[in-house]
């Protein structure tokens, strides 16, 4: 009888305003972005085992510590950590009997959300298989959970909130949708992976040791967000990228850019000709966001090529979860 399997694949994301300031409560706004990771499960008996197909690992047989880490893996950090959020997925439903397999498009440690579209597209893909019938919304508040278990960091719901519901979510305590148009943007990645959880730590260090300072920061940072929700829903570009501007000039305010982030910020909007550019998500490496003069994606990508930066077109508001049930 032929194997059937089950797919899920979501989404990863990018921040475009308010990282960091909405740790401490202020509004930020992110968008689904066309990049997925793609997770699908088929029936193995007396077996469990989760493979990284673009990761070059397999891991069988392993055990689940009491934290969701994987016991016994020796390979990458890379494949161990997208291993780790699986792994997560797998104790929290109590699965076995499957091999669950993995594969992403969305580069690692760089603010994309490689990690929430993993452990959401798992989590969606592992508990249809096992015929659970869980909503999006469950999907996504337990994502978000089994996430910062794994990271154990302080993290927002932003990531899993993008990768279950797509579109765009705007975070303020927790995630509600925004009905925006898609917007032509380009992100730019620096070869510097970057660490969320030490950033955030680092910039809430900062925030207890200037609280004078940085909470006017993180003020201002949330009236750029609440400012670009009309100039998305106008299309007033100009505009949007004069608060993409702003909203970065304070992110290297609080230490969260890096010399090479700076440099593809400078390339996209000189050579580039964007209208705006910042960096997304963390900061302290990772990737850049900038917005296009329309029609002026490629101007934008050469630019970035050119300051050995690498470079994708990106359309906002992509679709977010799907699961795909029967596969044979
Ligand atoms: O994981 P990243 O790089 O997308 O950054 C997350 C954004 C922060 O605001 C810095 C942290 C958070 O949980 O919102």
């Amino acid at each position: 009888m032929p194997c059937v399997k089950t797919r899920a694949s979501a989404p990863g994301k990018i921040i475009l305003f308010g990282e960091h300031a909405v740790v401490s409560g202020t509004p930020a706004i992110g968008s689904a972005v066309g990049l997925r990771a793609r997770v699908t499960v088929e029936d193995l008996p007396g077996r469990l085992e989760i493979a990284l197909r673009d990761m070059g690992l397999t891991v069988t047989g392993f055990s689940v510590g009491p934290n969701g880490e994987v016991i016994s893996l020796g390979s990458s950090e890379e494949a161990a950590r997208a291993a780790r959020y699986v792994a997560g997925v797998v104790r929290e439903l109590d699965a076995r009997d499957i091999r669950v397999i993995v594969e992403s498009e969305i580069p690692v440690a760089s603010g994309l959300g490689s990690s929430a579209a993993i452990v959401v597209a798992a989590l969606a893909a592992v508990s249809s298989h096992m015929g659970l019938d869980l909503s999006v919304n469950q999907v996504a508040a337990q994502a978000h959970g089994i996430e910062k278990m794994v990271q154990q960091g302080l993290g927002s719901p932003m990531d899993t909130a993008l990768s279950a519901f797509g579109g765009y979510q705007m975070v303020c305590g927790g995630a509600s949708p925004l009905e925006l148009p898609a917007i032509e943007m380009v992100v730019g990645c620096t070869s510097r992976p970057h660490d969320t959880r030490s950033e955030v730590a680092r910039v809430q260090e900062l925030r207890s040791a200037y609280p004078e300072v940085i909470g006017p920061i993180f003020q201002a940072v949330g009236e750029i967000t609440r400012r670009a929700i009309p100039c998305i829903r106008d299309g007033s570009l100009m505009e949007l990228g004069t608060l993409m501007n702003m909203n970065q000039g304070l992110l290297e305010s609080i230490g969260a850019g890096t010399r090479e982030l700076s440099e593809l910020i400078y390339a996209a909007r000189g050579a580039g000709g964007a209208l705006g550019a910042k960096l997304t998500g963390a900061g302290g490496g990772g990737c850049m966001i900038a917005l296009p003069e329309p029609g002026r994606q490629r101007d934008v990508l050469i630019a970035l090529a050119q300051s050995r930066g690498s470079g994708f077109p990106v359309k906002t508001g992509a679709e977010g979860l799907i699961v795909e049930t029967g596969i044979r």
